[in-house]
């Protein structure tokens, strides 16, 4: 099968186009052949190495373990392990291979039946692609971490990135006051996926308007974490889901005494692959209430070229790969 593959770790260049071995499904396992991937900032995060925590955390210390990227896929059950009882030829799913090795950025995917989910029938494989990783992050960021209650005041800075657009419609169908946090190019986008209101950060910096918030949902760009705590109302909570390695080391470090010392809580989201949580974004995808943003799409041999769009910080929504003749 035609796979991209990654010897060693760098730039978007060092990934090749090859000709691997078709996966062989173990008992517990289900071979997918994968009609659609999505690409997430961890893809070009695992290429390259970057922080270099990457490598102690199970990448592999002087080279890649995993050879093939690719954590987000959509497409049809082609074999079943004996033991696997949710699935059968023919299914079409989708699911985050995150668990079960990566992978999906190649013809064909070995992944637990766990990780899987039926797909939504009146979604495009393209569309199911783009949904695990991004939108359970974005639902452990605002649910689980950050305890989001109905008319609560939500803020999510980076509104109109891949897992920005997701918790934007999710904090909506929690009945939160959603505003998003974008550059001008974005505003009319992440009003259009419900936000209540916008804030252009090239115009405005939203942590010293005044206004204060119970939930921060921090996706995307920089700000002190003292920034943040200012924003936040005396109950309030901030998650720090992604952004500038400066952001995440402030939450990692001083988030636990900030939470200990005071009545706000600051803390950081590391987001699990989930059945039940892509369970539950499936009733939502089902409902309607949630919808992908799809910025742009590539075929397997362009996926450099998509790692490369990704890492420059700017996509509307999420990137696709396509698969399907
Ligand atoms: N902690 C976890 O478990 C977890 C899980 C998933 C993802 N993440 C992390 O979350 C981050 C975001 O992921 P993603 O998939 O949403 O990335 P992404 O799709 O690459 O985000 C791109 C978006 O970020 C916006 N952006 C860039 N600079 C900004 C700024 N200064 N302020 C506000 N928005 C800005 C861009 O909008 P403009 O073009 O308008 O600037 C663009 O729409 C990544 O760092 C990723 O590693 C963490």
């Amino acid at each position: 099968m035609k796979a991209i593959v990654y010897e060693k770790y760098g730039p978007p260049d060092v990934l090749q186009l090859k000709e691997v071995e078709k996966p062989t499904p173990k008992d517990d396992e289900v071979l997918v052949k994968v009609h659609a991937a999505s690409a997430n900032a961890k893809d070009w995060r695992l290429l390259r190495a970057d922080p270099f925590l990457v490598r102690l955390m199970g990448g592999g210390l002087l080279k890649p373990k995993n050879k093939i990227l690719g954590s987000d896929i959509a497409g049809r059950v082609e074999a079943v392990g004996r033991n696997v009882k949710q699935f059968q030829p023919g299914d079409e799913v989708f699911g985050d291979t995150a668990d079960c090795g990566l992978g999906g950025f190649a013809e064909y995917v070995c992944a637990r039946e766990n990780a899987l989910a039926l797909k939504p029938a009146s979604m495009t494989f393209e569309e199911a692609a783009a949904v695990p990783l991004a939108a359970v992050s974005a639902l452990q960021g605002l649910r689980d971490k950050g305890q989001i209650q109905p008319g609560q005041k939500v803020l999510i800075n980076g509104a109109s990135g891949g897992v920005g657009t997701f918790a934007v419609q999710i904090a909506k169908s929690f009945g939160a006051e959603v505003t998003g946090v974008c550059s001008t190019r974005n505003l009319d986008m992440v009003r259009s996926i419900g936000a209540d209101q916008v804030i252009d950060y090239t115009q405005e910096d939203f942590t010293k308007s005044g206004q204060r918030y119970d939930l921060i949902l921090a996706v995307n760009g920089y700000h002190p974490i003292s920034d943040y705590k200012r924003a936040l109302s005396p109950k309030g909570i901030y998650v720090m889901v992604g952004g500038s390695m400066a952001q995440m080391f402030q939450a990692m470090l001083l988030g636990p005494w900030i939470s200990m010392t005071g009545s706000k809580k600051m803390g950081i989201l590391s987001a699990k692959a989930n059945k039940k949580d892509l369970a539950f974004i499936k009733e939502l995808l089902e409902a309607g209430k949630v919808v992908p943003v799809i910025d742009r799409r590539y075929t397997l041999s362009e996926v450099a070229d998509a790692l490369r769009y990704l890492e420059e910080g700017h996509a509307q929504g999420k990137v696709v790969i396509t698969l399907e003749e």
